[in-house]
């Protein structure tokens, strides 16, 4: 494949610090407001542009767009949700989830796959890092989409519905999959994520040793 330069999206304007630090799991995503494909193609410039072994450049991305496919795909997302919840905790419906647990927001969203305005599934393909490789790209995305307003959410899998998903798309065995990306203008209001402060969890010269903030 050949390469290109490609000049910045002129619709990633949000300075980087903004883009950054308002950043957050959105999971509610308006079906009123189309995400359109000039936006997508930003993001996936964007991506395009992270590091990755060697150059090998070996991330490769599937937009699902078509409203079928995202509703046949959505079903997939929610019966992977639940095994991986079965095979942690043994859960095997919503009641099962304690109350404020973490996860109540997730099984919304394994819910509301099925009508997701736009859905991208990321692989890497041959040679260069693998999931090393692929994880810049889905930042750079991830950010691409805040700074013009679209909302995301990195989510993934599981081996059950691994077989169905390559079949419904038609997708080599020699792609590898990492992660789903649902992506939509988003629903309702979102506050700050919260974290840990680093002062917590950074080491200075030596593991354990505190760096000078703390
Ligand atoms: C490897 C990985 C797997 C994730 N899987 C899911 C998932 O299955 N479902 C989901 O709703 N969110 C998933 N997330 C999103 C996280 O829950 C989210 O990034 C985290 O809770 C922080 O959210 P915040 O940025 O809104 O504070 C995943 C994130 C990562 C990095």
């Amino acid at each position: 494949m050949e390469m290109t330069y490609i000049d910045t999206p002129a619709d990633l304007t949000m300075p980087i610090g903004e883009a950054m630090f308002s950043q957050r799991a959105i999971r509610r995503m308006r079906h009123d407001r189309p995400v359109s494909d000039e936006e997508l193609k930003t993001v996936l410039d964007a991506a395009s542009k992270a590091p990755n072994g060697g150059n090998a450049q070996p991330a490769r991305f599937l937009v699902i767009r078509d409203r079928e496919k995202i509703r046949a795909f959505g079903k997939l997302y929610h019966e992977a949700w639940w095994a991986k919840r079965r095979d942690e905790y043994g859960w095997t419906g919503k009641s099962d989830i304690p109350e404020g647990s973490v996860y109540k927001m997730p099984a919304l969203l394994a819910d509301e796959m099925v009508d997701a305005p736009v859905v991208i599934l990321a692989f890497t393909v041959g040679r260069g890092g693998g999931a090393s490789s692929i994880f810049p790209a889905v930042q750079n995305l991830l950010l691409a989409a805040r700074a013009i307003g679209i909302g995301s959410v990195l989510t993934t899998l599981h081996a059950d519905v691994m077989e169905r998903v390559y079949a419904m798309f038609n997708i080599p065995d020699d792609a590898e999959f990492h992660c789903c990306i649902p992506l939509g203008y988003p629903r309702g209001r979102f506050g700050p994520t919260r974290r840990f402060p680093t002062a917590g969890t950074t080491s200075w010269d030596t593991w354990g040793a505190p760096p000078p903030w703390k």
